[in-house]
């Protein structure tokens, strides 16, 4: 790392012009946005969209968002957006929202990995929208992880993993929701396909358009040479290296997790705070998620305490899941993957 500019209270403007150099100079940069942190870097570069595969060490098929900070600059990137694609850009953008549009030429092949398409996605997250628009650059930007691994949240947990991969990095405290953007392409009959869940639910989108369905692929383990409509389908993510199990969201949640406790005394529960006092475990092994009513707090917790797993030094870690439903769905899919599909 060269630099780290703290823009937790405001942005410096001399640090926001050494911050568009670096980009024009295809540097890498620690980007805050709403839903989790990116690794930045100019998308109509393949220099410095090769350094973000590099970085991360990610699968050469699987490509990168692009970050624009207004509609003007999504036409510029873009062919333009069919109706339903225009009611979906003006109810969602800004926000945690990705849509799939087919590419100009001026995105680089390497961020798109040669695909017809790409994902545009508008952070409402101020900072990320000052580097956008004063720079007049399209960013590329994936979750700041090494892939496979939970995505960044706050810089303490990216610096460990990745400093010394990145030229700039912006603190711009915590993200307030957690989990990646909602990405959808509106299908060739029209309907907006969820192929990956986020804040924006299957009902936010069915409220605006009508209709909408969800991947078949979302819970299901995809085969490496399977064809999927989003590549990023198919790779192992947010896994902790100990082994996880995730107990389903029912009745007897708590009882589960009791027994599997009691085959694997050696364990640490990644839970709900108020069952904290009900489950049979020593207060320093248990992780709290939040409250179990408030999936907001959970999704905001949920890729630091997916972290936190591997400092515990146990041999299993028991998740308690929500309800798989609305958010709790989105919730729900990152926790399936980090377990492995393993599931009771
Ligand atoms: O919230 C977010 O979206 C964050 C922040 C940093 O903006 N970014 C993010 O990027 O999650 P990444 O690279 O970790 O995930 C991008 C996902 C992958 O699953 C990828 O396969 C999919 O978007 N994707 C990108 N371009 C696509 C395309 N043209 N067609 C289908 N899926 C695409
Ligand atoms: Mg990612």
């Amino acid at each position: 790392m060269k630099y780290y500019f703290d823009w937790k209270k405001n942005i410096d403007e001399d640090e926001l012009n050494i911050v568009i150099e670096v980009l024009k100079k295809d540097g890498l940069v620690l980007v805050p946005t709403e839903t989790v942190y990116g690794i930045a870097a100019n998308a109509c570069s393949n220099e410095a969209c090769l350094k973000i595969f590099k970085a991360k060490n990610r699968a050469q098929d699987n490509p990168l968002i692009i970050h624009v900070s207004d509609k003007n600059m999504i036409n510029s990137i873009a062919e333009k957006p069919n109706e339903i694609e225009e009611k979906l850009i003006n109810a969602f953008m800004p926000g945690p929202f990705t849509l799939i549009l087919k590419k100009k030429k001026i995105i680089c092949d390497v961020a798109s990995c040669n695909m017809p398409t790409i994902g545009v996605r508008m952070p409402s997250n101020k900072i990320i929208h000052e580097i956008i628009s004063k720079s007049n650059i399209p960013i590329a930007a994936p979750s700041a992880n090494i892939s496979g691994r939970p995505s960044g949240t706050n810089v303490n947990d990216i610096i460990r993993e990745l400093s010394d991969k990145l030229d700039v990095i912006i603190d711009g405290g915590e993200c307030k929701i957690g989990i990646e953007s909602t990405v959808v392409k509106v299908a060739s009959d029209g309907i907006p396909e969820i192929l990956r869940p986020g804040f924006i639910t299957e009902d936010d989108i069915k409220n605006v358009i009508g209709s909408v369905k969800l991947s078949d692929k979302l819970f299901k383990k995809v085969n490496k040479d399977e064809k999927v409509e989003s590549p990023g389908m198919k790779y192992r993510h947010y896994a902790p290296s100990t082994e996880c199990v995730l107990i389903k969201f029912d009745q007897n949640q708590i009882k589960k997790v009791n027994e599997i406790l009691s085959r694997n005394p050696n364990s640490c529960v990644l839970g709900f705070s108020e069952d904290l006092k009900y489950i049979n475990i020593n207060k320093d092994k248990f992780i709290n998620m939040g409250s179990k009513n408030n999936l907001n707090e959970i999704s905001h917790n949920l890729f630091s305490s997916l972290r936190k797993i591997d400092t515990m030094n146990v041999q299993l870690a028991i998740i308690e899941g929500v309800k798989k439903e609305n958010f709790g769905l989105s919730i729900m899919n990152r926790l399936v993957r980090a377990a492995s599909n393993n599931v009771v």
